[in-house]
């Protein structure tokens, strides 16, 4: 029997890695254990301590949390502190200012290495340039930057002025730039000429002008545009300025902005089940604490030994917490990238760790799916051909990772040594929640396993009650944590109804999910959003979004979009489209489907593209009007309707939508 088989037929447990085990910060079970019943015993003084431990403090705080406003909670709030101090200043003054903060390979190979010395002169002069911009504490700066050393320079040279940053996926369209431009209120806005992805060029400031145009962001009264290519870019006198040129007579000191626990680090938008994005929004001290943290517990992640390599994007909350904050805040060495895993072939990954000595890798099931294709399609760029035996610890984010992908991980690219820490988390939450620990956590494949001490999550049903294990539910958490989301920006109603929702008690966290609990273990298997949300490569992406993108459109008069499971990306997008005129047919309903998948990457971004279109005379409803979208859902996976179709208005419909295009 293969490897396979056994995991899938015996529900295979891995041991944790014996190479990590005896030297791990959170060593074995009993050790996992201990910290927990802290957290049980005495949650404040846990949390107290951790923090305390973790970050420096310019001024202690008082108090850890404070519940009286409940379910807006505030942690650590008379602490005063700065993030960059933090991730940078606090190595340098401890003597470790000459070693490498980031290992940046960029598009074409070229590797630049950054030292924690120069990060810091990089950031305080940006910082400078900021301030004498007008920029300061509690601004809001919109930053759209391709993966660069200067994008994280530019987080953290807001963090150090006390501006409230917001970063926006350069893959998103003006549209959606334009849309959190206004929703956040933005100044400034930091991006690039053009960003570099498999060896072609790809606009950002022609997109960025475009956005500031569309209205509505009158605010913003600079825009610093990082030279990354040198291609011709359109200029506003007055407005625009380079990045490199506004630092160059800049301070190489910049005292920081010492803020409140509680100040707005960040403000990140995700999607929702409206068609509107929520914004967000993280504290200074909750987040550092708990990125920092998790790289200690989740990552085992020893900044004298390991190099760390995140492949997120900068524009997601893992590229936050795990590349420009995490890392940084414990003096790690981190490897960062710019393009894409396939480019310039699909070894790009495993040449890359074998190049850098990478101990510790975290990428996304899509990513390890897609590379498994490509590996056994061509041998050269399989992970047996290259020297991966730096690796210790692999790590997975973003969407359940089936176990075929999960063993195929263990075995191909750990070699068999080296656990595979499976980690649930959302934007939301900040930091790692449910995850195995590398020197602790027997591993099963397909599980994320069990919370982290002081994460109080279990699984409920409707109406709040805890569900037995080997019951399905509502993944819900049952206390704040430090990390977790303070707000939806300029949204409070949003914030409580969407998080805390009155049907579970106004007290639980809803997280969006499903999950069920193993019998004997205890152990969590996330099982997919409840909600409106698809995942998308480990992109969230929101139904309604899309649905409102689409009919946005002259031809279309109605749209329904749901989600369909597909082998390398998760889950694909399918949508049922209504047009103005006659159902389309043959090469035309072909060309109108590609046209609709380009409006759809106009007005969202090409990560929002319907893989699947396809058009009916009208959608399948009830006699009351309402789509019937458990129908959709079997026509897109092109499943047999089982499903009672007596309530249907229409059902020939079903024939013409059921067609696969
Ligand atoms: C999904 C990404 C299963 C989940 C850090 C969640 C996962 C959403 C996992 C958050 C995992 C994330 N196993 N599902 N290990 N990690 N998800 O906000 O549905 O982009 O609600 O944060 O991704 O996505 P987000």
């Amino acid at each position: 029997m293969s490897a396979i088989e056994s995991v899938l037929q015996e529900r295979r447990v891995f041991p944790p890695s014996e190479k990590t085990s005896a030297s791990a910060t959170i060593s074995g079970m009993d050790a996992y254990k201990a910290l927990s019943a802290e957290a049980e015993r005495d949650y404040e003084g846990f949390w107290g301590r951790l923090a305390r431990e973790t970050l420096a403090w310019k001024k202690p705080f008082t108090k850890v949390l404070d519940e009286s406003n409940a379910p807006f909670y505030k942690w650590f709030e008379d602490g005063e502190l700065n993030a960059s101090y933090n991730c940078i200043d606090r190595h340098v003054e401890a003597g470790h200012g000459a070693k490498n903060a980031i290992v940046f390979e960029a598009d074409d190979g070229a590797v630049t290495n950054v030292t924690y010395q120069d990060l810091l002169t990089r950031v305080c002069r940006f910082a400078n340039a900021l301030r004498k911009r007008g920029v300061k504490k509690g601004d809001r700066v919109v930053i759209y930057l391709p993966m660069s050393v200067e994008g994280v320079v530019a987080m953290q040279a807001c963090a150090r002025i006390g501006a409230t940053h917001s970063v926006v996926f350069g893959g998103f369209s003006s549209k959606s730039l334009n849309e959190r431009l206004v929703d956040v209120g933005a100044v400034a806005l930091i991006t690039a000429d053009e960003q570099m992805r498999g060896g072609k060029a790809l606009p950002l400031k022609s997109i960025a002008d475009e956005a500031l145009a569309a209205g509505g962001c009158e605010a913003v009264k600079d825009v610093i545009v990082y030279r990354r290519t040198g291609g011709k870019v359109a200029w506003t006198e007055g407005r625009d300025a380079w990045m490199h040129e506004i630092v160059e007579n800049e301070s190489d000191t910049c005292e920081p902005e010492w803020v409140s626990a509680e100040h707005p680090l960040f403000i990140l938008y995700t999607s929702g089940s409206t068609g509107k994005p929520k914004g967000v929004q993280h504290s200074t001290g909750g987040l550092l604490l708990w990125a920092a943290q998790t790289m200690k517990w989740t990552f085992d992640a020893k900044p004298a030994e390991d190099v760390f390599w995140c492949t997120a994007d900068i524009g997601w909350i893992t590229g936050h917490s795990y590349i420009t904050y995490g890392p940084t805040a414990i003096g790690a060495t981190q490897v960062m990238f710019e393009g894409v895993p396939t480019y310039p072939n699909a070894g790009r990954f495993w040449d890359m760790i074998a190049k850098h000595k990478v101990t510790i890798f975290y990428t996304a099931p899509t990513a390890i799916r897609s590379l498994i294709k490509a590996s056994e399609a061509d041998a050269k760029v399989h992970p047996k051909s290259y020297d991966l035996s730096s690796l210790r610890i692999l790590g997975t984010v973003g969407e359940p990772i089936n176990p075929e992908a999960w063993v195929w991980y263990y075995e191909n690219v750990g070699g068999a040594r080296c656990p595979v820490i499976d980690t649930w988390w959302q934007t939301e939450t900040g930091g790692h929640m449910i995850t195995p620990l590398p020197g602790a956590t027997p591993l099963v494949p397909g599980s994320c396993t069990l919370p982290l001490p002081g994460i109080m999550a279990t699984v409920v049903d409707e109406t709040g009650q805890e569900v037995p294990n080997g019951q399905g539910g509502i993944l819900v958490v049952k206390r704040p944590w430090p990390s977790m989301l303070r707000n939806v920006w300029g949204d409070p109603d949003r914030y409580k109804k969407s998080y805390f929702p009155e049907e579970l008690g106004g007290r639980l966290y809803l997280a969006g999910d499903g999950a069920v609990r193993d019998k004997e273990t205890g152990y969590f298997t996330i099982m997919g959003r409840i909600d409106d949300v698809l995942n998308v490569s480990g992109h969230r992406l929101g139904t309604m979004e899309i649905e409102s993108a689409l009919v946005a459109n002259p031809l279309v008069a109605e749209a329904a979009v749901v989600g369909r499971p597909d082998d390398t990306t998760g889950e694909a997008v399918v949508a049922f489209v209504v047009l103005k005129r006659s159902r389309p047919e043959g090469d035309e309903s072909t060309k109108i489907a590609n046209e609709l998948r380009a409006w759809v990457a106009k007005e969202i971004g090409p990560i929002a593209k319907p893989k699947d279109i396809r058009f009916g005379e009208n959608l399948p409803k009830t006699r009351s009007g309402k789509i019937m979208r458990r129908l959709l859902r079997s026509l897109a996976k092109g499943e047999e309707i089982t499903q009672d179709v007596s309530t249907l208005e229409n059902p020939a419909i079903l024939d013409q939508l059921g067609e696969a295009r």
